[in-house]
């Protein structure tokens, strides 16, 4: 059951894509607070959980801080921070009462969650405009579902992206990007992309190559495409100031950047000096923009990443000049500790000011809009740019897309990464815990960069990231320069990172065909326990092991020198410790707790009862892997079925019903397949 309630005139983000009717009345389950805001608060039972809000700090269940849907970009993803990159206002209330609520506002949300009252949960909107839907269901599920048909089929990738992928902020030559390839091919470690972080570009301008650094892209292109590897390029929502430089004169040419009060472009600083945003939330200008990607697909460049786009400002041209003034009166001076910190804070004050947000504007089909009105939705908007010109471009090929900044409705074009965590091992265990909340809201095609991002990753960390990403659809290592060098090729146990590879590789079929069923039946892929195993008291508790797809719980190690860890199982099930595609041993355990060992060369894969996990032989690249003959570990109570989904990787006709086979595994392990005819090696658990 959904109801949906108009406050003021919502923006139309295009969050949403079923017409609902209006209800009248009060907002079931959240009484409207007279205050200066819009705001709505409700008691919370003392067994209430709380979950969704996508992308954010801490738990699962969000109970217990105050979070704000405020997309910026912010690099330490610590428990006191309150936003990061993205703005996804659901969430479903589980207790008492089961319900589920969508705040479709592109301006700033608060959510105290037990923040200022334990047992109260208040939602502050900043302005009043918005569409507020309510959703009631049996369960959490339910009502994920019922979110996810609204707002639309979450974007598939090709299949290849589910590969592994390898980037690091620093590669600058074609002789970086050759070397990394072959190292990974030398080494039989499998890969199926390189990205190219800024340097490729020229000056850091959009859509331009250096062709001192590049001189022969689109043949480096061809032969690793040749090579079975993929060239993924970024591409910066900060668009150059420059004279001459083709996109900053069409756009200065045709208006299509975001202008200040009076008329002229608003100029931001970022990687490449000052910069104008173009104004994706305007159509024209949208299609504009999308179209310049083009440039890079002529090169035969097929994915790309859309980055600093909520948007990120590192300063904005005249918060910078009195900053530079305010400080050059400090000179000579004493500075103590107040003056001291009105110098740190007048620095400080330059980067995100969301005063600044306020001093542009975008020319949308509802009217000009000040900046700040509509802040969440730049990301997502910058990649429907991107989505809609890859339709018009190219209609029946997959682009490989996934953005920093996003709001839902981007699901529908591109997945996400979680931008700028570090090599700590708590940030392993706050991207897996997000996984589940960003599948609440559509976004499927997820990963956080492995080993890290900033900081120096370890060879025992590293390792145990890979391990825990096996299931995430986006597996790849991304770190920033001046970091320790982290390609998998670099550590001494490179034998345990390639078992692991490979076991990704073996893994496929089935991360792919539960991908797909998810995103095809509006699903989720990665759940929490307590979402399926509904009655069990202590399912709540468990955040640091997840479903992946309906076959497979995954038990991670999350710390330093961890040699095994404490696994909640709901239900009896199978367990495969697995140390490469051949060499794993396996056992059964009974429902409760148990401390199962787990060495560093070790994954604890968990098969539930009367289903099945399929595994190939592995591949050093996706079109490499063969599905004519599979492994299947079956843990078979009284019958085992499988529902695989499989296509071509690159095309759109997903409904085709022949992508289906259904394997059905007997209990003496004899077995049938219908649709596809594939020989497989059963093995009973
Ligand atoms: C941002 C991105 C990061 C990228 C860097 C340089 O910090 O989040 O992934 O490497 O910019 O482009």
């Amino acid at each position: 059951m959904i109801r949906k309630y108009i406050f003021g005139s919502p923006f139309q983000t295009d969050a949403v894509v079923c017409d609902i009717p209006c209800s009248q009345g009060d907002v079931p389950h959240m009484k409207q607070e007279n205050g200066e805001n819009l705001s709505f608060s409700c008691q919370l039972g003392s067994a209430d959980e709380v979950y969704g809000l996508g992308e954010n700090v801490r738990g699962i269940n969000k109970r217990g801080w105050r979070y704000c849907s405020c997309c910026v970009d912010e690099p330490n993803h610590t428990e006191d921070r309150q936003s990061l990159y993205a703005a996804h206002n659901f969430l479903v209330v589980r207790g008492q009462t089961c319900f589920g609520i969508f705040v479709d506002t592109p301006g700033v949300v608060t959510f105290d969650i037990g923040y200022t009252h334990l047992d109260e949960m208040t939602i502050t909107l900043v302005y009043p405009d918005a569409a507020i839907y309510v959703f009631e269901g049996m369960c959490v599920l339910d009502i994920v579902k019922e979110f996810r048909t609204l707002i639309g089929r979450s974007y598939i990738p090709p299949k290849w992206a589910f590969g592994f992928q390898q980037s690091r902020w620093g590669y600058k030559t074609e002789e970086d990007i050759y070397r990394v390839v072959k190292m990974h091919r030398e080494n039989h470690l499998p890969l199926d992309s390189i990205y190219l972080d800024i340097d490729y570009m020229e000056r850091y301008k959009d859509f331009t190559v250096d062709r001192e650094r590049m001189p022969h892209f689109e043949k480096m292109v061809q032969d690793l495409k040749e090579d079975h590897v993929h060239v993924v390029p970024i591409i910066d929502a900060g668009v150059k100031v420059e004279e001459g430089y083709a996109v900053y004169e069409e756009g200065i040419e045709n208006g299509y950047f975001c202008k200040e009060e009076d008329g002229k472009e608003f100029t931001a600083g970022v990687w490449p000096g000052r910069v104008h945003f173009p104004d994706v939330l305007n159509p024209e200008a949208r299609k504009w923009f999308g179209e310049q990607y083009r440039v890079l697909l002529d090169m035969g460049v097929d994915g790309f990443w859309n980055d600093m786009n909520e948007p990120s400002i590192f300063y904005a041209q005249d918060r910078l000049d009195s900053v530079i003034d305010q400080i050059a009166a400090l000179k000579g001076r004493n500075l103590n500790l107040e003056t001291f910190e009105q110098f740190m804070g007048a620095v400080r004050s330059l980067s995100d000011n969301r005063e600044d947000y306020q001093k542009f504007y975008h020319q949308t089909p509802e009217g000009r809009m000040s900046h700040d009105r509509v802040h969440n939705l730049f990301g997502y908007y910058m990649t429907r740019a991107a989505g809609e010109a890859f339709e018009r471009l190219c209609p029946d090929r997959r682009i490989l897309m996934f953005s920093r900044s996003s709001y839902v409705g981007m699901h529908r074009y591109g997945g996400i990464w979680m931008g700028d965590n570090k090599s700590w091992w708590q940030h392993m265990l706050l991207n897996y815990k997000m996984q589940p909340s960003l599948n609440m809201v559509g976004f499927l095609y997820t990963g956080g960069d492995i080993g890290g991002f900033g900081a120096d990753v370890t060879e025992d960390l590293l390792i145990r990231w890979m391990q825990m990403a096996l299931f995430m659809p986006l597996m790849r290592n991304h770190s920033a320069m001046g970091t320790r060098q982290q390609e998998v090729y670099r550590f001494d146990n490179q034998k345990i990172l390639r078992d692991t590879l490979h076991v990704r590789y073996g893994l496929l079929p089935y991360l792919y065909s539960e991908f797909m069923k998810a995103a095809l039946g509006d699903e989720m892929y990665f759940k929490p326990l307590s979402f399926l195993y509904t009655e069990d008291a202590y399912a709540p508790q468990v955040e640091d092991q997840l479903l992946a797809g309906d076959s497979v719980m995954t038990a991670p190690v999350f710390v330093q020198n961890g040699k095994g860890r404490y696994v909640y199982l709901p239900e009896e099930m199978a367990m495969i410790r697995m140390r490469s595609l051949d060499d794993y041993d396996t056992d059964r355990y009974p429902a409760g707790h148990h401390y199962i060992e787990a060495g560093l060369n070790e994954t604890l894969l968990f098969v539930r009862p009367d289903k099945m996990l399929i595994m190939s032989d592995g591949g050093e690249y996706t079109e490499d892997v063969h599905t004519d003959h599979m492994k299947v570990f079956a843990f078979v109570k009284t019958n085992a079925v499988y529902e695989w989904y499989d296509d071509d990787g690159m095309g759109k006709k997903y409904d085709d019903p022949e992508h289906m086979t259904k394997i059905t595994v007997a209990a003496d392990g004899t077995y049938t397949c219908e649709g596809r005819n594939i020989r497989l090696t059963v093995e009973l658990l």
